[in-house]
């Protein structure tokens, strides 16, 4: 019990812990000692941004993914997905839609789809850039070239997200097809940080054949690599995948992740997710007392939304209850971008 304290004291002092030591963390972690792991991390979450949580308006663009991964329902063998693009014209009503919510930070997400080209993409991003200097753009296309990345960083992207979902190799595999290597989308990490992106990375909870060590390996390497975001959610099933008949990740080793996460960076931005939502009602609120201190609500036009179906029964955020919901527990939004402060100025 105590030792479990210190070495989270430890991780927040140093930033650091072995391997070992997050795996004894995690072997030997009760309910009780977690709930004073989330305050720990929620005071030092609050010591950093106050009790503000930064909004980030997320656009759907395509529901295509030529990748096959075992969990996702937007996989390409999925015959039952339904499948989408949304135009350039679709794009900025939605940035204008979040625009006057108050949003400041676009995230243009979708399946490894093709058809969104570099130079497609540079279109789009040069022309919400164009109408609204002052808010951020953060992609989350998945897997792409150093060139690619490059013309898009041109383009004006500030952001860039892309879990490496586990780092154990034999892991990877199990998630994933043949075609895809835990290799490249390392290289992909290391050369969006590379050209200056502000990065995000995570990974699933609970997904697969994780193991407590695969997770202690997902944290050292988040601590070396030190993102400027992090995604933590829970894996949840989708029915049309292989994965469909197995367990849902637990809300209290995400909330734990959480929090590990915070103690080990004071500066980084951690999304409660929309997972989280999803595996359970208080799953915002939760992951904010933990140490998540961003949101990411939906802003694809209405006729979309029920067809990015990465798990089962995805929620939806209602804006208007949002506000609300952070009051009862002592916070609001922020209107600012909500850039990572050790961006360009190395902490
Ligand atoms: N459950 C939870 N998260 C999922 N993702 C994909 N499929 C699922 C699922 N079934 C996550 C992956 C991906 C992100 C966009 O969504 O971590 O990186």
């Amino acid at each position: 019990m105590e030792e479990i304290i210190s070495l989270c004291q430890k991780l927040k002092d140093t930033h650091s812990l072995k391997f070992s030591e997050y795996l004894f963390i995690l072997d030997t972690v009760t309910p009780d000692i977690s709930e004073q792991i989330f305050t720990m991390a929620k005071k030092m979450t609050q010591e950093e941004f106050g009790q503000k949580i930064y909004r980030r308006g997320l656009i759907e663009l395509s529901s295509y993914c030529k990748n096959d991964c075992y969990y996702c329902g937007l996989r390409a063998s999925n015959t039952e997905a339904k499948r989408y693009r949304l135009s350039k014209e679709d794009i900025l009503e939605s940035c204008a839609y979040g625009y006057n919510k108050g949003f400041r930070t676009f995230v243009l997400q979708g399946g490894e789809d093709p058809y969104f080209s570099d130079e497609l993409l540079s279109n789009i991003i040069e022309t919400i850039k164009n109408k609204y200097p002052e808010c951020a753009i953060t992609l989350s296309l998945g897997e792409r070239s150093f060139q690619s990345y490059k013309e898009l960083k041109r383009a004006g992207a500030d952001r860039y997200l892309l879990r490496h979902e586990t780092i154990t190799p034999t892991h990877y595999t199990k998630l994933h097809p043949r075609q895809l290597s835990l290799d490249n989308r390392i290289e992909c990490l290391n050369h969006l940080m590379e050209l200056g992106f502000q990065v995000g990375t995570g990974i699933m909870v609970g997904s697969p054949f994780q193991t407590n060590d695969a997770i202690a390996n997902d944290l050292v390497f988040i601590q070396k690599l030190r993102p400027h975001m992090i995604g933590i959610g829970p894996f949840l099933p989708h029915s049309s995948t292989p994965f469909r008949d197995k367990e849902k990740g637990s809300l209290s080793t995400t909330l734990l992740l959480i929090s590990l996460c915070r103690l080990m960076d004071k500066t980084v931005l951690i999304p409660a997710t929309t997972a989280l939502c999803t595996l359970d009602t208080k799953g915002r609120e939760l992951g904010i007392l933990a140490g998540a201190n961003v949101i990411m609500p939906n802003i694809s036009p209405m006729s979309v939304r029920n067809k990015y179906m990465l798990y089962d029964n995805k929620v939806f955020t209602d804006e208007e209850k949002l506000e609300e919901t952070l009051k009862a527990i002592g916070y609001s939004t922020s209107v600012a971008r909500g850039d990572n402060r050790r961006h360009n100025n190395d902490l």
